[in-house]
């Protein structure tokens, strides 16, 4: 096991009706500005829920987070943060709303262009940011439980991720009721984001790290079991509590800590956002199966173990479990409904590999455990996409 440090401050409210605890969290003076996304909450309870838990406060609100949070929509809500001498923010969303929060809990603070916290990489130390809190209503990101953000600016067709120890929410109230009214093409989204999230920790090379290796394949095992259930008509409450606490456990830090990890699916996956719009998870879904393909002989064991303890595939030797692994892998996403191939998604595929090269090229990265994909690796392997 590699050596680790663990802090994850966020306290987590998890329930039917927790909303009304909102008032018990927030400090009676805080001045809030609730931002929130297009409109959902407005057709499905939640937003008189937080309205009536936040009566007598000072409140402002702050709607039209568009999904893959843009930039210069949250220039217009730092404004409103400025000019109105914002304290408290409160996030009632997705992950994009939650993250476009983070943003602006880092950019209230932060002298300089805004913008350089994403280009440059700033990490908002503990402290740093403006306290902020978050109503979760769609489960996939985890962000209500993390310290990261990512950003889109459409103008330049880029979407980069932030983020730091002073980025962590100091509360999240997770009541899976929220799911009901959430799209079935979203909760696949959903399933499809948080398993990923759980491959970018896990689908490496062993370290003897086994407690994060059966967290990790219990994430995968329970996401696997409810998706059948969260995906038909019926509600099943708890089906829904399941998927829900499965998500945030995804990427809370905690699977992640002693073991190496990858997340060049997800940088591939951004560029295919940025570039042609993609749901963020679709684009997992995409990259994955061949990220894995690709890196077969580094990854072979961990696919293997994966085929083995997920999907019970007992018979012939490394190579071949591993394969089947990748198989089965790519027949879940397909039993969501969701498409794996980037041809299924756009006509005008050809350049974009050559593209993710550029982008990656002119930001000098390296990715993977051990920064072993190089910008013409991440090129070979989104051809394979096609
Ligand atoms: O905007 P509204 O009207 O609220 O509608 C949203 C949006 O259209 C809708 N929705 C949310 N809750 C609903 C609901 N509709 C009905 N009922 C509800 N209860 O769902 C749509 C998608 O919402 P969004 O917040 O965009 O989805 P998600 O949570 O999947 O977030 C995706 C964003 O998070 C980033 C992604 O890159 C993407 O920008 N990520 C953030 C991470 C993090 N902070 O740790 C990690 C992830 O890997 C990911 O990169
Ligand atoms: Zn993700």
């Amino acid at each position: 096991m590699l050596n680790f440090e663990f802090k994850n401050p966020t306290k987590i409210i998890f329930g039917k009706g927790k909303i009304e605890k909102l008032s018990r969290e927030i400090p009676k003076d805080a001045n809030i500005l609730m931002i929130y996304g297009g409109g959902s909450i407005k057709k499905n309870g939640v937003y008189e829920q937080v309205i009536a838990a936040l009566d007598g406060y000072k409140l402002t609100e702050f709607g039209g987070v568009p999904a893959n949070p843009e930039y210069e929509v949250l220039l217009e809500a730092l404004q409103v943060i400025k000019d109105k001498n914002i304290d408290y923010l409160l996030a009632v969303g997705g992950g994009s709303v939650i993250d476009g929060v983070k943003f602006l809990s880092a950019a209230a603070n932060y002298d300089g262009e805004p913008w350089e916290i994403l280009s440059n990489r700033v990490v908002t130390k503990e402290g740093k940011g403006m306290p902020f809190a978050t109503v979760l209503t769609l489960p996939a990101t985890a962000s209500e439980m993390n310290s990261g953000a990512v950003i889109s600016r459409r103008g330049t067709g880029e979407k980069l991720a932030m983020g730091g120890p002073g980025l962590f929410p100091q509360f999240s109230i997770l009541d899976p009721e929220v799911i009901k009214s959430i799209p079935k093409n979203q909760i696949a989204n959903g399933i499809t984001d948080a398993y990923t999230h759980v491959l970018e920790q896990y689908m490496t090379y062993p370290t003897g790290a086994s407690l994060q290796d059966r967290f990790a394949e219990s994430i995968l095992l329970s996401l696997q079991e409810v998706a059948p259930k969260v995906m038909a008509e019926a509600f099943d409450y708890d089906a829904a509590a399941n998927f829900m606490w499965s998500c945030t456990m995804a990427l809370n830090g905690l699977i992640g800590k002693g073991v190496p990890q990858d997340w060049a699916v997800h940088s591939m996956g951004h560029e295919l956002t940025a570039q042609y719009g993609i749901d963020h998870a679709r684009t997992l879904a995409i990259v994955a199966p061949q990220h894995y393909h690709y890196y077969f002989d580094k990854k072979k064991d961990k696919l293997a173990q994966y085929a083995e303890r997920v999907w019970n595939i007992t018979e012939g030797a490394v190579d071949e479990k591993a394969k089947k692994g990748i198989e089965a892998m790519e027949q879940f996403f397909h039993s969501l409904d969701i498409k794996t191939k980037l041809s299924e998604y756009t006509d005008s595929y050809n350049g974009t590999a050559e593209k993710v090269q550029a982008a990656f090229e002119s930001r000098g990265w390296l990715l993977g455990e051990n920064q072993m994909v190089t910008p013409e690796d991440a090129k070979k392997i989104v051809e394979m996409t096609y």
